[in-house]
């Protein structure tokens, strides 16, 4: 079966919004990817999932190399320009330096960094595997820094900033669990 954009199964995910930078064939460009995740400690490996119509796919199929600038909660306008229209249609770099963001250069690519993101990672693609209607690429990081602002949240098409923290269970609850655990061990 499908699970299509905007379906309310759809909605119910919560992701970050990754900002992926490239500079190739398309030029220095920035899209916007919610499908953008961690998925190794040792080595560092990011995975984003994009389209083969976006000019990001471009620049990395010709580069071998992105940026992964994690969208912090002050950045929802980069978020929405940035996923707004095509690198080779719009110069996205050039409209974010005019509305006042900054950018440096990558110490190890040769793409443009995204100051202020809550996380930037500097990634050199391993692995490309077409999955359904997108592409898969693995990036492994060569060079990562954080700041202490907070990660967008990205949810029900909509941006947010986290919340609460949920608070731990009381002790005779967790104490509940670990016997039940140890009851049902194989
Ligand atoms: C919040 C948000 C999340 C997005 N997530 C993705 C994604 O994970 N994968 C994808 O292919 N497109 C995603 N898009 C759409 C792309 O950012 C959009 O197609 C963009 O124009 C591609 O830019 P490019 O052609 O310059 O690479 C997202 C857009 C927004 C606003």
């Amino acid at each position: 079966m499908d699970l299509p954009w905007g379906d309310e199964r759809t909605r119910k995910f919560i992701t970050n919004v990754g900002l992926i930078t490239s500079n190739g064939p398309k030029g220095q460009n920035i899209m916007a990817a919610e499908w953008t995740h961690h998925i190794s400690y040792s080595p560092g490996l990011i995975i984003i999932n994009i389209h083969t119509n976006d000019a990001t796919y471009e620049n990395i199929k010709g580069t071998k190399e992105f940026g992964v600038n994690l969208c912090a909660v002050d950045q929802n306008i980069v978020s929405s320009i940035a996923g707004g229209s095509h690198g080779q249609n719009v110069d996205k770099i050039a409209v974010l330096k005019e509305l006042g963001y900054e950018f440096y250069a990558g110490k190890k690519i040769k793409a443009l960094m995204l100051k202020g993101a809550a996380m930037n990672a500097e990634c050199k693609a391993v692995k490309k595997m077409t999955l359904g209607d997108h592409v898969a690429i693995v990036g492994e990081v060569l060079e990562a820094t954080a700041n202490d602002k907070a990660p967008l949240a990205y949810h029900d098409g909509k941006y947010w900033k986290l919340g609460e923290q949920i608070s731990k269970p009381q002790q005779d609850k967790i104490d509940k669990i670990k016997q039940l655990v140890e009851k049902h061990k194989k």
